[in-house]
């Protein structure tokens, strides 16, 4: 999605926009909506008719409301009803057709359009990044997966790869725009088949083919199909950062199952121990989910006992919400209550927190490689990067900048944050 809105940007730049400082002086605003996780449609509605005295300041700004969320059908419609100074609602399969879209609003017309073939992969839009040293590049759209909580497969439609060409192509654009750590994003990357070319000969080629990258990260593996060609190319690769994402989602077969995970826990942990055993140093992050229909406190504990087996570095951690049209929505109640869920997520951070500080402390007096990407929010004269394995590093500047590569000797840590010194 937020790749969505840096093309947006791009190509509103190109119709002649500049970026506004705020939205009181903005004569074009658009909401990119999701709808993955949260229920977001309250508060989205309460953001839009926020901006609506802003309209009558303003009569030449234009409205509008795009993303997942208005990708259905029902709920795009109930908001173009409602809301009769938006300006157009648009679905996520309407990215390439923005700039006609936006001639319309000028010719005095109301767009709603939602469509629901995403089509093949649109090439060549322009994207406004956000400025920085690291990105993302895309490599696949949609998802066929259909895990039964999940609405990505139903607002982003079917997996569709790009080419290596246009993907190294990308790449290179943005090295040269001055990035130096490039993200290869798709729902499961794994997945990602190009006439026969499969992830791993991808990461291959980027690698080697990129001269200025410095760093190659990728997001998201489904551990149903993590092969072996990927942990080697991680091990073996100079670039690739040594850092998986492997969302786990439940500790208990049971709701593996339910989910439609196509994986058992011990699959699970036979992963795991692969990568451990091909690269020891890699950090293992994953997302959970705490509630799923019918999650019992067996159930409940089971993801508890895992996240204590594998002692991830860290986790996105999210109580189940239930999306309308998904097979959960469909055919399982959401019959575990929400204090419930809250207590059970709370355990699930509370333990989390605690293994991701002794995960930390074990990098204490360690020293490792830091891409800089900023200045640190609390303390302007600190600096803030990452290592390979995706660890936020603070230290003081001394002279450093973003952009720049600095060995630090980590000297103590939080649960979220390593803290160290520049050495040599
Ligand atoms: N409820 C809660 N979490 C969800 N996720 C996806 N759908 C839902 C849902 N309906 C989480 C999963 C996934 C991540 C991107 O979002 O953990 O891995
Ligand atoms: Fe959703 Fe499952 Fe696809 Fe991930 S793999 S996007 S959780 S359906």
């Amino acid at each position: 999605n937020e790749h969505d809105s840096e093309n947006i940007a791009g190509m509103l730049v190109r119709c002649g926009y500049t970026k506004a400082d705020c939205k009181e002086t903005a004569d074009f605003i658009l909401f990119n909506t999701c709808c993955v996780r949260e229920h977001a449609e309250l508060r989205t509605f309460g953001n839009v008719g926020f901006v609506k005295e802003l309209k009558q300041k303003n009569p030449r700004l234009i409205l509008g409301v795009c993303g997942c969320m208005m990708q259905q059908k029902q709920v795009a419609k109930k908001l173009f009803d409602r809301f009769p100074f938006v300006d157009m609602v648009f679905g996520t399969h309407e990215l390439k057709n923005f700039p006609l879209l936006l001639e319309q609003v000028f010719n005095n017309r109301r767009i709603l359009r939602v469509d629901d073939s995403a089509g093949e992969v649109i090439e060549g839009l322009p994207a406004e990044r956000e400025p920085g040293f690291s990105t993302f590049v895309n490599i696949m759209y949609g998802c066929d997966n259909f895990c039964t909580y999940c609405i990505v497969p139903y607002v982003r439609g079917r997996e569709r790869s790009r080419s290596p060409e246009n993907i190294i192509a990308e790449v290179r654009q943005v090295v040269n725009d001055g990035y130096i750590e490039v993200t290869l994003l798709g729902q499961n990357v794994n997945s990602y088949n190009y006439d026969g070319v499969h992830f791993p000969e991808l990461l291959k080629r980027v690698n080697d083919e990129v001269r200025g990258l410095k760093r190659l990260r990728f997001m998201t593996s489904h551990p149903k199909d993590l092969s072996d060609e990927l942990i080697d190319a991680m091990a073996s690769l100079d670039k690739v950062c040594k850092h998986i994402h492997l969302p786990v989602q439940s500790g208990s077969d049971r709701m593996l199952e339910k989910m439609n995970r196509k994986y058992t826990v011990a699959g699970y942990l036979e992963r795991i121990e692969k990568i451990r055993e091909i690269v020891p140093e890699a950090a293992i992050t994953t997302d959970i989910i705490a509630g799923f229909c019918s999650e019992t406190e067996e159930d409940h504990r089971a993801t508890l006992e895992l996240m204590q087996k594998v002692r991830f570095d860290s986790a996105f951690m999210f109580q189940y919400s239930q999306r309308p049209g998904t097979k959960a929505a469909r055919h399982f109640p959401d019959d575990v209550p929400p204090e419930v869920k809250t207590r059970r997520l709370n355990e699930i951070i509370e333990l989390q927190s605690a293994i991701s500080l002794e995960r930390n402390r074990e990098c204490v007096g360690q020293t490792y490689e830091v891409l800089i990407e900023g200045t640190s929010k609390r303390d302007s004269g600190s600096l803030f990067g990452r290592t390979s394995s995706n660890k936020v590093c603070v230290f003081p500047a001394l002279g450093h900048r973003p952009g720049e590569y600095v060995k630090i000797n980590v000297e103590s840590c939080t649960s979220a944050t390593l803290l160290g010194n520049i050495v040599e």
